[in-house]
Protein backbone atom coordinates (compact mmCIF):
# COMPACT_ATOMS: atom_id res chain seq x y z
CA UNK A 1 0.00 0.00 0.00
CA UNK A 2 3.11 2.43 0.63
CA UNK A 3 4.59 1.46 -2.34
CA UNK A 4 1.18 1.62 -3.81
CA UNK A 5 0.31 5.45 -3.84
CA UNK A 6 4.00 6.41 -5.19
CA UNK A 7 3.63 4.26 -7.86
CA UNK A 8 0.04 5.59 -9.00
CA UNK A 9 1.19 9.47 -8.30
CA UNK A 10 3.94 8.49 -11.10
CA UNK A 11 1.64 7.10 -13.38
CA UNK A 12 -0.73 10.01 -13.47
CA UNK A 13 2.56 12.54 -13.58
CA UNK A 14 3.43 10.39 -16.59
CA UNK A 15 0.34 10.22 -18.30
CA UNK A 16 -0.18 13.76 -17.48
CA UNK A 17 2.93 14.31 -19.80
CA UNK A 18 2.23 12.00 -22.54
CA UNK A 19 -1.15 13.68 -22.57
CA UNK A 20 -0.33 17.36 -22.24
CA UNK A 21 0.08 18.90 -25.91
CA UNK A 22 2.90 19.79 -27.35
CA UNK A 23 3.47 23.77 -26.68
CA UNK A 24 1.06 25.15 -29.29
CA UNK A 25 3.04 28.08 -30.58
CA UNK A 26 0.02 30.16 -31.57
CA UNK A 27 -1.75 30.13 -28.13
CA UNK A 28 1.48 32.24 -26.31
CA UNK A 29 0.07 35.62 -28.62
CA UNK A 30 -3.26 34.66 -28.05
CA UNK A 31 -3.18 34.74 -24.44
CA UNK A 32 -0.78 37.45 -24.27
CA UNK A 33 -2.99 39.42 -26.05
CA UNK A 34 -5.84 38.51 -23.38
CA UNK A 35 -3.64 39.64 -20.93
CA UNK A 36 -3.20 42.61 -22.10
CA UNK A 37 -6.54 43.26 -22.21
CA UNK A 38 -7.18 42.30 -18.58
CA UNK A 39 -10.21 44.48 -16.85
CA UNK A 40 -11.78 45.33 -20.39
CA UNK A 41 -14.21 42.66 -21.42
CA UNK A 42 -11.91 39.89 -21.20
CA UNK A 43 -14.83 37.46 -20.02
CA UNK A 44 -15.55 37.22 -23.59
CA UNK A 45 -12.79 35.55 -23.71
CA UNK A 46 -12.95 33.03 -21.38
CA UNK A 47 -12.87 30.41 -23.72
CA UNK A 48 -9.68 31.32 -24.39
CA UNK A 49 -7.49 29.03 -21.48
CA UNK A 50 -4.09 27.84 -21.64
CA UNK A 51 -4.62 24.24 -21.35
CA UNK A 52 -6.75 24.47 -24.58
CA UNK A 53 -5.97 24.50 -28.47
CA UNK A 54 -6.52 27.79 -29.68
CA UNK A 55 -6.95 25.53 -33.30
CA UNK A 56 -9.38 22.94 -31.21
CA UNK A 57 -12.53 25.15 -32.49
CA UNK A 58 -13.54 26.29 -29.26
CA UNK A 59 -11.42 29.51 -28.94
CA UNK A 60 -14.00 32.61 -29.14
CA UNK A 61 -13.57 34.03 -32.65
CA UNK A 62 -10.24 31.86 -33.50
CA UNK A 63 -10.26 30.16 -36.94
CA UNK A 64 -7.18 28.22 -37.80
CA UNK A 65 -6.08 26.86 -40.84
CA UNK A 66 -5.04 23.17 -41.65
CA UNK A 67 -1.64 22.25 -42.62
CA UNK A 68 -0.53 22.50 -45.78
CA UNK A 69 2.42 19.33 -44.35
CA UNK A 70 2.53 17.22 -41.22
CA UNK A 71 2.13 19.76 -38.42
CA UNK A 72 0.14 22.02 -36.01
CA UNK A 73 -3.31 24.35 -37.79
CA UNK A 74 -1.49 27.87 -37.29
CA UNK A 75 -4.24 30.82 -36.73
CA UNK A 76 -5.42 32.57 -39.77
CA UNK A 77 -8.37 34.55 -38.76
CA UNK A 78 -9.37 37.22 -35.46
CA UNK A 79 -12.93 38.27 -35.30
CA UNK A 80 -13.78 40.20 -31.90
CA UNK A 81 -16.44 42.37 -32.97
CA UNK A 82 -18.36 44.39 -30.35
CA UNK A 83 -17.19 42.41 -27.22
CA UNK A 84 -16.73 45.36 -25.09
CA UNK A 85 -12.98 44.59 -25.20
CA UNK A 86 -10.46 47.29 -24.77
CA UNK A 87 -6.72 48.02 -23.14
CA UNK A 88 -4.03 50.01 -25.20
CA UNK A 89 -3.31 49.97 -28.69
CA UNK A 90 0.12 47.37 -27.15
CA UNK A 91 -2.19 44.78 -27.14
CA UNK A 92 -2.29 44.45 -30.92
CA UNK A 93 1.37 44.10 -30.68
CA UNK A 94 1.25 40.19 -29.23
CA UNK A 95 -1.08 39.42 -32.49
CA UNK A 96 1.59 39.97 -34.94
CA UNK A 97 3.29 37.37 -33.55
CA UNK A 98 1.08 35.14 -35.44
CA UNK A 99 2.56 34.48 -38.52
CA UNK A 100 -0.30 32.89 -40.48
CA UNK A 101 -2.91 35.38 -39.46
CA UNK A 102 -4.68 36.21 -42.60
CA UNK A 103 -8.13 38.91 -41.55
CA UNK A 104 -7.88 40.60 -37.73
CA UNK A 105 -11.15 42.33 -37.03
CA UNK A 106 -11.76 43.90 -33.68
CA UNK A 107 -14.43 46.15 -35.04
CA UNK A 108 -16.53 48.14 -32.56
CA UNK A 109 -15.00 47.53 -29.03
CA UNK A 110 -13.11 50.10 -26.61
CA UNK A 111 -9.68 50.24 -27.49
CA UNK A 112 -7.47 53.36 -26.86
CA UNK A 113 -4.03 54.51 -27.26
CA UNK A 114 -1.78 54.61 -30.02
CA UNK A 115 -1.66 52.83 -33.36
CA UNK A 116 1.33 54.25 -34.32
CA UNK A 117 3.72 52.27 -32.22
CA UNK A 118 2.18 48.70 -33.07
CA UNK A 119 4.82 46.95 -35.28
CA UNK A 120 2.56 45.03 -38.35
CA UNK A 121 5.31 44.08 -39.91
CA UNK A 122 5.50 40.39 -38.67
CA UNK A 123 1.98 39.41 -40.19
CA UNK A 124 2.74 41.50 -43.78
CA UNK A 125 3.34 38.18 -45.30
CA UNK A 126 -0.13 36.52 -45.21
CA UNK A 127 -2.50 39.77 -43.39
CA UNK A 128 -5.04 40.69 -46.10
CA UNK A 129 -8.21 41.95 -43.98
CA UNK A 130 -7.45 44.63 -41.04
CA UNK A 131 -10.27 45.79 -39.73
CA UNK A 132 -9.95 48.49 -36.51
CA UNK A 133 -12.94 50.62 -37.07
CA UNK A 134 -14.76 51.62 -33.93
CA UNK A 135 -12.90 52.07 -31.30
CA UNK A 136 -10.92 54.89 -29.60
CA UNK A 137 -7.52 54.10 -30.95
CA UNK A 138 -4.96 57.78 -31.66
CA UNK A 139 -2.07 59.14 -33.04
CA UNK A 140 -1.10 59.10 -36.48
CA UNK A 141 -1.89 56.42 -39.23
CA UNK A 142 0.36 53.80 -38.52
CA UNK A 143 3.59 53.66 -40.55
CA UNK A 144 3.82 49.98 -40.03
CA UNK A 145 0.66 49.28 -42.01
CA UNK A 146 2.25 50.69 -45.23
CA UNK A 147 4.26 47.27 -44.99
CA UNK A 148 1.58 45.31 -45.28
CA UNK A 149 1.74 44.44 -48.70
CA UNK A 150 -0.75 42.11 -49.28
CA UNK A 151 -3.45 43.75 -47.26
CA UNK A 152 -6.75 44.10 -49.60
CA UNK A 153 -9.49 45.45 -46.77
CA UNK A 154 -7.82 48.56 -44.70
CA UNK A 155 -11.07 49.69 -42.17
CA UNK A 156 -9.55 52.71 -39.21
CA UNK A 157 -13.07 54.32 -39.85
CA UNK A 158 -14.57 55.55 -36.19
CA UNK A 159 -11.36 56.04 -34.49
CA UNK A 160 -9.57 59.21 -33.54
CA UNK A 161 -6.56 59.18 -35.66
CA UNK A 162 -4.84 62.62 -36.63
CA UNK A 163 -2.06 64.08 -38.85
CA UNK A 164 -2.12 63.47 -42.66
CA UNK A 165 -2.80 60.49 -44.67
CA UNK A 166 0.81 59.42 -45.75
CA UNK A 167 1.62 60.38 -49.86
CA UNK A 168 2.94 57.06 -50.38
CA UNK A 169 -0.04 54.97 -49.47
CA UNK A 170 -1.27 54.09 -52.90
CA UNK A 171 1.85 52.99 -54.04
CA UNK A 172 2.49 50.71 -50.86
CA UNK A 173 -1.10 49.13 -50.25
CA UNK A 174 -1.10 48.34 -54.29
CA UNK A 175 -3.72 45.68 -53.61
CA UNK A 176 -6.06 47.58 -51.81
CA UNK A 177 -9.64 47.14 -52.40
CA UNK A 178 -11.51 49.04 -49.83
CA UNK A 179 -9.65 52.08 -47.66
CA UNK A 180 -12.13 53.27 -44.87
CA UNK A 181 -10.88 56.48 -42.95
CA UNK A 182 -13.85 57.87 -42.28
CA UNK A 183 -14.74 59.89 -39.15
CA UNK A 184 -11.24 60.54 -37.55
CA UNK A 185 -9.24 63.37 -38.09
CA UNK A 186 -7.27 63.71 -40.59
CA UNK A 187 -5.81 66.61 -42.08
CA UNK A 188 -4.18 67.46 -45.28
CA UNK A 189 -4.64 67.13 -48.93
CA UNK A 190 -6.19 63.41 -50.07
CA UNK A 191 -2.85 61.73 -51.91
CA UNK A 192 -2.64 61.54 -55.23
CA UNK A 193 -0.97 58.29 -55.02
CA UNK A 194 -4.71 57.13 -54.26
CA UNK A 195 -5.27 56.91 -57.68
CA UNK A 196 -2.80 54.42 -58.28
CA UNK A 197 -4.36 51.67 -56.56
CA UNK A 198 -5.94 49.78 -59.04
CA UNK A 199 -8.27 47.47 -57.34
CA UNK A 200 -9.71 50.22 -54.84
CA UNK A 201 -13.70 49.87 -55.23
CA UNK A 202 -14.96 51.19 -51.92
CA UNK A 203 -12.86 54.28 -50.45
CA UNK A 204 -15.04 56.24 -47.54
CA UNK A 205 -12.75 59.14 -46.22
CA UNK A 206 -16.20 61.23 -44.92
CA UNK A 207 -15.67 63.24 -41.67
CA UNK A 208 -12.17 64.06 -41.73
CA UNK A 209 -10.39 67.51 -41.82
CA UNK A 210 -8.94 67.04 -45.12
CA UNK A 211 -8.77 69.80 -47.78
CA UNK A 212 -7.47 70.71 -51.27
CA UNK A 213 -8.71 69.44 -54.50
CA UNK A 214 -9.81 65.48 -54.77
CA UNK A 215 -7.51 63.89 -56.97
CA UNK A 216 -9.27 63.54 -60.52
CA UNK A 217 -9.43 59.79 -60.97
CA UNK A 218 -10.93 59.42 -57.30
CA UNK A 219 -13.76 62.31 -57.98
CA UNK A 220 -14.68 60.55 -61.07
CA UNK A 221 -14.63 56.72 -59.30
CA UNK A 222 -16.45 57.66 -56.20
CA UNK A 223 -20.11 59.44 -55.01
CA UNK A 224 -19.92 62.62 -52.90
CA UNK A 225 -20.56 60.15 -49.79
CA UNK A 226 -17.20 58.76 -50.18
CA UNK A 227 -15.80 62.55 -48.96
CA UNK A 228 -18.51 64.11 -47.27
CA UNK A 229 -18.13 66.15 -43.77
CA UNK A 230 -14.43 67.76 -44.78
CA UNK A 231 -15.64 71.09 -45.20
CA UNK A 232 -12.05 71.52 -47.11
CA UNK A 233 -12.18 69.75 -49.66
CA UNK A 234 -12.99 71.27 -52.70
CA UNK A 235 -13.81 70.02 -56.78
CA UNK A 236 -15.63 67.30 -58.20
CA UNK A 237 -18.10 65.89 -56.74
CA UNK A 238 -18.23 68.41 -54.06
CA UNK A 239 -20.22 71.37 -54.27
CA UNK A 240 -17.52 73.53 -53.45
CA UNK A 241 -15.13 74.89 -56.06
CA UNK A 242 -11.46 74.62 -55.68
CA UNK A 243 -9.60 78.25 -56.24
CA UNK A 244 -6.49 78.39 -58.08
CA UNK A 245 -4.12 78.53 -55.00
CA UNK A 246 -5.56 74.78 -53.68
CA UNK A 247 -5.53 73.64 -57.17
CA UNK A 248 -2.22 74.12 -57.41
CA UNK A 249 -0.95 74.45 -54.02
CA UNK A 250 -2.20 70.94 -52.76
CA UNK A 251 -0.98 69.24 -55.65
CA UNK A 252 2.59 70.37 -54.78
CA UNK A 253 2.54 69.49 -51.35
CA UNK A 254 1.74 65.92 -52.13
CA UNK A 255 4.19 65.40 -54.92
CA UNK A 256 6.81 67.19 -52.71
CA UNK A 257 6.25 64.84 -49.85
CA UNK A 258 5.83 61.78 -51.88
CA UNK A 259 9.47 62.90 -53.66
CA UNK A 260 10.86 63.59 -50.71
CA UNK A 261 10.75 59.93 -49.07
CA UNK A 262 12.19 58.46 -52.25
CA UNK A 263 14.76 61.68 -52.82
CA UNK A 264 17.88 59.61 -52.69
CA UNK A 265 16.96 56.69 -55.77
CA UNK A 266 14.84 59.88 -57.65
CA UNK A 267 17.95 62.14 -57.78
CA UNK A 268 20.05 58.94 -58.94
CA UNK A 269 17.51 59.07 -61.78
CA UNK A 270 17.65 62.29 -62.38
CA UNK A 271 21.16 62.75 -62.81
CA UNK A 272 21.74 59.84 -64.95
CA UNK A 273 18.71 61.25 -66.90
CA UNK A 274 20.39 64.65 -66.92
CA UNK A 275 23.52 63.24 -68.28
CA UNK A 276 21.72 61.65 -71.37
CA UNK A 277 19.74 64.77 -71.95
CA UNK A 278 23.43 66.36 -72.25
CA UNK A 279 24.48 63.55 -74.45
CA UNK A 280 21.33 64.53 -76.42
CA UNK A 281 21.91 67.90 -76.84
CA UNK A 282 26.03 67.55 -77.64
CA UNK A 283 24.64 65.37 -80.40
CA UNK A 284 22.32 68.08 -81.46
CA UNK A 285 24.63 70.50 -81.59
CA UNK A 286 26.96 68.72 -83.17
CA UNK A 287 24.34 67.15 -85.76
CA UNK A 288 23.46 70.82 -86.60
CA UNK A 289 27.03 72.35 -87.10
CA UNK A 290 27.18 69.12 -88.99
CA UNK A 291 24.22 69.81 -91.24
CA UNK A 292 25.22 73.33 -91.67
CA UNK A 293 28.68 72.54 -92.85
CA UNK A 294 27.51 69.84 -95.12
CA UNK A 295 25.03 71.94 -97.10
CA UNK A 296 27.31 74.08 -97.71
CA UNK A 297 29.34 71.54 -99.53
CA UNK A 298 26.23 69.80 -100.86
CA UNK A 299 22.53 69.91 -102.03
CA UNK A 300 20.33 68.95 -99.38
CA UNK A 301 18.68 65.71 -100.39
CA UNK A 302 14.47 66.26 -100.20
CA UNK A 303 13.80 64.65 -96.75
CA UNK A 304 11.82 61.31 -96.12
CA UNK A 305 9.06 62.76 -93.82
CA UNK A 306 4.88 62.63 -93.74
CA UNK A 307 3.84 65.80 -93.14
CA UNK A 308 0.73 67.57 -91.85
CA UNK A 309 1.30 71.15 -91.94
CA UNK A 310 -1.45 73.82 -91.10
CA UNK A 311 0.20 76.22 -93.21
CA UNK A 312 3.30 76.46 -95.40
CA UNK A 313 4.30 79.66 -93.71
CA UNK A 314 7.13 79.30 -91.13
CA UNK A 315 5.54 80.88 -88.56
CA UNK A 316 2.34 78.42 -88.70
CA UNK A 317 2.37 75.08 -86.88
CA UNK A 318 3.31 72.13 -88.50
CA UNK A 319 3.79 68.34 -87.13
CA UNK A 320 6.52 66.11 -88.91
CA UNK A 321 7.01 62.83 -88.67
CA UNK A 322 9.51 60.77 -89.65
CA UNK A 323 9.80 57.06 -90.91
CA UNK A 324 9.51 54.41 -88.03
CA UNK A 325 7.40 56.71 -85.75
CA UNK A 326 5.16 56.91 -83.49
CA UNK A 327 1.43 56.22 -85.10
CA UNK A 328 -0.35 58.45 -82.93
CA UNK A 329 2.30 61.08 -82.86
CA UNK A 330 0.75 64.58 -82.47
CA UNK A 331 0.85 67.40 -80.21
CA UNK A 332 -1.99 66.79 -77.66
CA UNK A 333 -0.86 63.09 -77.66
CA UNK A 334 2.60 64.38 -76.75
CA UNK A 335 1.39 66.90 -73.66
CA UNK A 336 -1.12 64.13 -72.51
CA UNK A 337 2.43 61.92 -71.65
CA UNK A 338 3.15 61.75 -68.29
CA UNK A 339 6.64 64.20 -68.52
CA UNK A 340 9.61 63.94 -66.33
CA UNK A 341 12.17 66.54 -66.82
CA UNK A 342 15.90 65.46 -67.84
CA UNK A 343 17.93 68.80 -67.99
CA UNK A 344 17.45 72.16 -68.53
CA UNK A 345 19.96 74.55 -70.68
CA UNK A 346 19.88 77.83 -71.89
CA UNK A 347 17.84 77.30 -75.16
CA UNK A 348 15.91 74.39 -74.47
CA UNK A 349 15.02 71.49 -71.96
CA UNK A 350 14.57 68.19 -72.41
CA UNK A 351 11.97 65.81 -71.00
CA UNK A 352 11.17 62.13 -71.30
CA UNK A 353 7.40 61.28 -71.77
CA UNK A 354 5.77 58.62 -72.19
CA UNK A 355 3.21 59.11 -74.68
CA UNK A 356 -0.45 57.00 -74.82
CA UNK A 357 0.05 55.52 -71.59
CA UNK A 358 -0.43 56.19 -67.82
CA UNK A 359 2.62 56.78 -65.59
CA UNK A 360 2.91 53.81 -62.50
CA UNK A 361 5.42 53.50 -59.95
CA UNK A 362 7.47 50.71 -59.15
CA UNK A 363 6.77 49.52 -55.71
CA UNK A 364 10.31 47.87 -55.05
CA UNK A 365 13.04 50.59 -56.33
CA UNK A 366 10.38 53.70 -55.82
CA UNK A 367 11.51 54.73 -59.58
CA UNK A 368 8.66 55.58 -62.66
CA UNK A 369 7.90 52.50 -64.74
CA UNK A 370 5.91 52.65 -68.04
CA UNK A 371 2.36 51.39 -68.65
CA UNK A 372 1.46 50.98 -71.81
CA UNK A 373 3.30 54.30 -73.23
CA UNK A 374 5.88 54.78 -75.18
CA UNK A 375 8.84 56.59 -73.98
CA UNK A 376 10.58 59.25 -76.26
CA UNK A 377 12.70 62.32 -75.18
CA UNK A 378 11.62 65.17 -76.17
CA UNK A 379 13.66 68.59 -76.26
CA UNK A 380 11.96 71.87 -76.45
CA UNK A 381 13.52 75.16 -77.85
CA UNK A 382 12.05 78.48 -77.35
CA UNK A 383 12.55 80.85 -80.20
CA UNK A 384 15.27 82.87 -80.08
CA UNK A 385 15.17 86.53 -79.20
CA UNK A 386 14.78 88.48 -82.06
CA UNK A 387 15.10 85.66 -85.06
CA UNK A 388 13.69 86.27 -88.16
CA UNK A 389 11.31 84.49 -90.38
CA UNK A 390 14.13 83.50 -92.59
CA UNK A 391 15.84 81.94 -89.28
CA UNK A 392 12.85 80.22 -88.76
CA UNK A 393 12.66 78.52 -91.61
CA UNK A 394 16.15 77.31 -92.22
CA UNK A 395 15.78 76.45 -88.77
CA UNK A 396 13.35 74.18 -89.90
CA UNK A 397 15.03 72.56 -92.93
CA UNK A 398 17.66 71.78 -90.52
CA UNK A 399 15.37 69.42 -88.42
CA UNK A 400 13.75 67.98 -91.66
CA UNK A 401 16.62 67.24 -92.56
CA UNK A 402 18.25 65.31 -89.25
CA UNK A 403 15.03 63.38 -89.53
CA UNK A 404 16.25 61.57 -92.27
CA UNK A 405 19.82 60.15 -90.54
CA UNK A 406 19.65 56.86 -89.01
CA UNK A 407 22.32 55.49 -87.50
CA UNK A 408 23.82 53.08 -84.97
CA UNK A 409 25.48 55.87 -83.11
CA UNK A 410 22.87 58.56 -83.46
CA UNK A 411 19.84 58.97 -81.71
CA UNK A 412 16.72 58.99 -83.81
CA UNK A 413 15.04 61.99 -84.40
CA UNK A 414 11.58 60.76 -84.60
CA UNK A 415 9.01 63.73 -84.93
CA UNK A 416 8.88 67.65 -84.26
CA UNK A 417 6.47 70.18 -83.62
CA UNK A 418 7.05 73.51 -84.81
CA UNK A 419 5.11 77.05 -84.12
CA UNK A 420 5.30 80.18 -83.89
CA UNK A 421 6.95 80.17 -80.09
CA UNK A 422 8.36 76.54 -79.85
CA UNK A 423 10.53 73.99 -81.48
CA UNK A 424 9.74 70.18 -79.79
CA UNK A 425 12.18 67.41 -81.10
CA UNK A 426 11.07 63.97 -80.55
CA UNK A 427 14.06 61.70 -80.20
CA UNK A 428 13.84 57.45 -79.02
CA UNK A 429 14.27 57.15 -75.87
CA UNK A 430 17.46 55.57 -74.71
CA UNK A 431 17.08 53.81 -71.49
CA UNK A 432 20.16 52.85 -69.11
CA UNK A 433 21.75 55.40 -71.26
CA UNK A 434 25.16 57.55 -70.12
CA UNK A 435 27.12 59.87 -71.61
CA UNK A 436 29.88 57.68 -71.87
CA UNK A 437 28.17 55.13 -73.75
CA UNK A 438 26.76 57.66 -75.83
CA UNK A 439 29.60 59.61 -77.06
CA UNK A 440 31.65 56.25 -77.29
CA UNK A 441 29.26 53.78 -78.80
CA UNK A 442 28.60 51.29 -76.38
C1 LIG B 1 -21.18 47.96 -31.03
O1 LIG B 1 -21.20 47.07 -29.95
C2 LIG B 1 -22.21 47.34 -28.99
C3 LIG B 1 -22.02 46.33 -27.90
O2 LIG B 1 -20.76 46.44 -27.34
C4 LIG B 1 -23.56 47.25 -29.66
O3 LIG B 1 -24.55 47.57 -28.74
C5 LIG B 1 -23.64 48.20 -30.84
O4 LIG B 1 -24.84 48.06 -31.53
C6 LIG B 1 -22.50 47.94 -31.78
N1 LIG B 1 -22.50 48.94 -32.82
C7 LIG B 1 -22.25 48.66 -34.07
C8 LIG B 1 -22.27 49.82 -35.00
O5 LIG B 1 -22.00 47.53 -34.47
C1 LIG C 1 -19.03 56.88 -45.98
O1 LIG C 1 -19.18 56.93 -44.59
C2 LIG C 1 -20.24 57.77 -44.17
C3 LIG C 1 -20.18 57.85 -42.66
O2 LIG C 1 -19.70 56.69 -42.09
C4 LIG C 1 -21.56 57.22 -44.70
O3 LIG C 1 -22.63 58.04 -44.31
C5 LIG C 1 -21.49 57.17 -46.21
O4 LIG C 1 -22.67 56.57 -46.72
C6 LIG C 1 -20.28 56.35 -46.65
N1 LIG C 1 -20.18 56.43 -48.09
C7 LIG C 1 -19.74 55.42 -48.86
C8 LIG C 1 -19.71 55.63 -50.31
O5 LIG C 1 -19.39 54.36 -48.37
Amino acid sequence: MALRVPLIMLALLAAACVSSPVPIPDAVPLLAFKSACAGHGTTALDSWTESSDPCSGEWRGVTCQRPSSPGHPRVRGIVLEGLGLGGNAGALAALADLPALSFLSLKNNTFTGSLHDVDFSPVAPHLKLLYLSGNAFSGRFPQSILRLRHLRRLDLAGNRLTGTIPPEIGRRLRALVTLRLARNSFVGPLPASLEAMAMLADLNVSGNHLSGQIPKHLAAAFPASSFTGNPELCGAPMRRRCSRQQRRGDGETTRGQVGRRNSRYRWMVVMIMAAVGAAVATLIATALCAVLWWKKKKKPTPPRASSRTSSTSASREETVRFDGCCEEFDVRALMMGAAEMLGKGAAATTYRVFMGGQTDVNDDHAGVVKTGGEAVVVKRLRRREGATREDERRRRELVREMGSWRHANIVNLRAFYASAEELLLVFDYIPHGSLHSLLHGQ
